[in-house]
């Protein structure tokens, strides 16, 4: 039997957190307590000073993404290595075909990106961008193969967007096979409509995309989604929320009485429409949907995630250069590919502006970066959670070294970093990966293909 003992660590769990001992074996979770014995030939670990922390879950991850006439930078080889020295052991990727694609052909070839070259663990949200004839049998195949959860998008029409009907005949399918199934929700016909009189009246550079995509424009997708939801029963779960406008929505629908996951995304919590505003173009950097919005919503988010309204904070890592693809949109913000990279700084900012700046306490930010995600998509006690009989994924933190990010230090295989400059203050130190080392020292020791696929089954945790 193979023994990891970490000594004098304050372990944290999504209920509490006290200073004593973990003992791993044979890659789970086997006890927590306080001067625990060391088992013959184990390996010991002193975490004095650190943080002992759940492997942190990002439950919104894009690496294989063409889009927006482009393909997403990263891999699942550079990707699984930014995500584990970040601290997080599980990424679930959205499967995002185009409309004609096949979806179990879509399925596979996601897959296949993965399997054999994560150094991290993965799953996947099964996207349904067309419903007709023989999509039930196909979706029912692939939630088989332990993809337990579907995603659809209210906006980008004629790429992966869903009409009414096949949001209905989608979501009536998962009701049936007690899937959730997660949603951009950004009214489309307001976007389309905003974007021609935009385009019309000269505003041609990013600020526009703001302009296109006001926070009515998400609260009404946000209404429109969970409408649906109500009429068929479905769990829902609504991908990277950003103002209040929506969470108000959202809200609304849970006191109707809808199942609802709430996602926000780091880049929300700290950063504002005025870096869309930058000029020489610095401004594409910052576009994504829906977009970065006025500043006086981030308390809003820290608060809702405070109190538990909000569940998760993501990434929606969606890498693209900044020197070559967002410069497709020079001239027209309507090209400018949609979205940030953050994957890898999502646990250590998360920890220095919550934690840290007194806006969530250690289990809350434990519960919003790794245990609600795992609830909610079925990995949850295996993940998200110091349990006997969990996997060891286990992160040491250390609580007041600050770290620079910066583009030229990051292992995501993209041009910039959004928070370029900025100070995070929690430094991942070590990090195991079914009690494996996969990070020491802050260096990268794991291996791509170690990382596993996870089969999840319906239903949340
Ligand atoms: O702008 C974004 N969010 N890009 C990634 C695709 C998506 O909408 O999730
Ligand atoms: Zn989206
Ligand atoms: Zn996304």
């Amino acid at each position: 039997m193979k023994h990891l003992l970490i000594r004098n660590g304050r372990i944290v769990n999504p209920d509490g957190c006290f200073d004593g001992d973990l003992l791993c074996t044979d890659g789970r979770v086997a006890a927590l307590g306080r001067e625990l014995p060391s088992p013959a030939g184990a390996e010991v670990i002193d975490a004095g000073g650190l943080l002992v922390l759940p492997g942190f879950v990002d439950p919104h991850v894009h690496i294989h993404l063409p889009f927006m006439g482009t393909l997403a930078k990263d891999t699942w080889e550079s990707a699984g290595r930014a995500a584990l020295l970040g601290g997080t052991t599980t990424l679930i990727e959205m499967i995002c075909p185009a409309r004609g694609d096949d979806p179990w052909e879509a399925y596979q070839l996601w897959r296949g990106k993965a399997e054999g070259v994560a150094a991290c663990d993965f799953s996947f949200h099964m996207g349904v961008s067309r419903h007709d004839a023989g999509t039930d049998q196909a979706l029912r195949r692939i939630v088989s193969e332990g993809v337990a959860s579907f995603k659809v998008f209210l906006a980008y029409k004629g790429a992966f967007g869903v009409d009414d009907a096949e949001l209905y005949r989608t979501l009536t399918l998962a009701r049936e096979l007690g899937v959730v199934v997660a949603a951009h929700c950004e009214n489309e016909t307001l976007v389309a409509e905003r974007c021609r009189e935009l385009l019309a009246r000269g505003v041609t550079g990013p600020e526009g995309h703001h302009e296109s995509r006001p926070p009515q424009v998400e609260a009404e997708g946000v209404h429109h989604f969970t409408s649906f939801l109500e009429l068929t029963g479905a769990t829902g779960y609504i991908v990277h929320l950003s103002c209040r406008e929506a969470l108000e929505e959202a809200l609304a629908a849970r006191r109707r009485g809808v199942r609802l996951g709430i996602e926000t995304l780091i880049q929300y919590l700290l950063l504002d429409k005025t870096h869309a505003e930058l000029p020489n173009f610095e401004g594409a950097k910052y576009v994504m949907s829906p977009p970065l919005r006025d500043r006086a919503n981030q308390e809003v988010l820290w608060r809702a995630l405070r109190n538990g309204e909000i569940d998760t904070v993501a990434t929606d890592h969606a890498p693209f250069d900044f020197a070559t693809q967002k410069r497709m949109g020079l001239g027209d913000f309507t090209r400018i590919p949609n979205g940030i990279p953050s994957l890898q700084d999502r646990v250590a900012l998360l920890h220095g502006e919550g934690v840290v700046a007194g806006r969530l306490d250690l289990p809350a930010f434990v519960r919003c970066a790794s245990t609600n995600a795992a609830r909610w998509f079925g990995l949850f006690p295996r993940k998200g959670v110091l349990l006997p009989g969990a996997d060891a994924d286990v992160v040491l933190m250390d609580p007041r070294r600050g770290e620079t990010i910066s583009a030229a230090r990051h292992a995501m295989a993209v041009d910039y970093n959004p928070f370029e400059g900025r100070t995070a203050v929690g430094s991942v130190r070590s990090v195991f990966l079914r009690g494996q080392p996969v990070v020491q020292e802050g260096k990268f020791v794991g291996r791509p293909g170690s990382g596993k696929f996870l089969a999840r089954a319906p239903g949340i945790g």
